[in-house]
């Protein structure tokens, strides 16, 4: 049974999202809650082979669902390797990125529509979704313009016009799911948007913990 709080953290590639998840980890570690903190894709040995699959700038020719599948077949192992013992054990687990990367960035971005890529994905994560997320609004051009166009991964390398869809999936990700997704608007200091965080994390924290 699931005991735990499931967090994922979302948003644009360049969105800050990774500073954030380790000032959110050094928060709960403080706290004293039990943490397990993990990404995606990767997270497994599995799910981290089929990383280095996809966003490998060799694989040019890689299909668009051959890419989803591939995604929630990570996402699968994950949960059941890593998420739902986490959960079962009571811990809080933090995801960089879960299943709505998959909606967005292959639904919107390479176009293959938001109700399939969900479904495929139901079946992976097998009921397993976050209660929280963060979303980290940043506008993707400036995402992008923050990573070294030498370090840019597969993904990361996809014309603005692919992260503008990315951006706007997340738009409707944020309408959708009002009660889970938590928009942030990732323009301002690490300071300030890490205390935005905080504000609706320790919010939540309370409900469920109640300390
Ligand atoms: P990563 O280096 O982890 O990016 P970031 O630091 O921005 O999270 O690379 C993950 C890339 O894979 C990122 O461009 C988003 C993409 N992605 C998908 O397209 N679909 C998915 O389901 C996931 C989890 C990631």
């Amino acid at each position: 049974m699931k005991t735990g709080l499931f967090i994922s953290l979302e948003g644009p590639d360049g969105s800050g999202k990774s500073t954030q998840l380790t000032r959110i980890k050094s928060f709960l570690d403080e706290k004293g809650y039990s943490i397990t903190v993990t990404r995606e894709p990767g997270g497994t040995v599995i799910g981290e082979k089929i990383r280095r699959l996809v966003l490998d700038k060799e694989y040019a020719e890689m299909d668009n669902r051959a890419e989803a599948l591939l995604y929630a077949a990570a996402r699968a192992q994950h949960v059941t390797e890593v998420i739902k013992p986490a959960l079962e054990r009571g811990d809080v687990v933090i995801c960089d990125r879960f299943i709505d990367s998959s909606i967005v960035y292959q639904g919107y971005g390479r176009n293959l529509g938001w109700q399939q890529v969900k479904e495929i994905n139901e079946f992976a994560v097998a009921g397993c979704m976050p209660d929280l997320t963060f979303l980290f609004k940043l506008n993707p051009e400036i995402g992008k313009a923050r990573i070294d166009a030498g370090e840019r991964d597969r993904l990361e390398s996809e014309e603005n016009e692919f992260h503008q869809e990315v951006f706007r999936g997340y738009e409707e990700i944020e309408k959708l799911y009002p009660q889970r997704v938590i928009g942030i608007d990732a323009g301002g200091s690490v300071d300030d948007i890490h205390e935005k965080v905080i504000w609706h994390l320790d919010m939540i924290l309370k409900e469920k913990y109640d300390t």
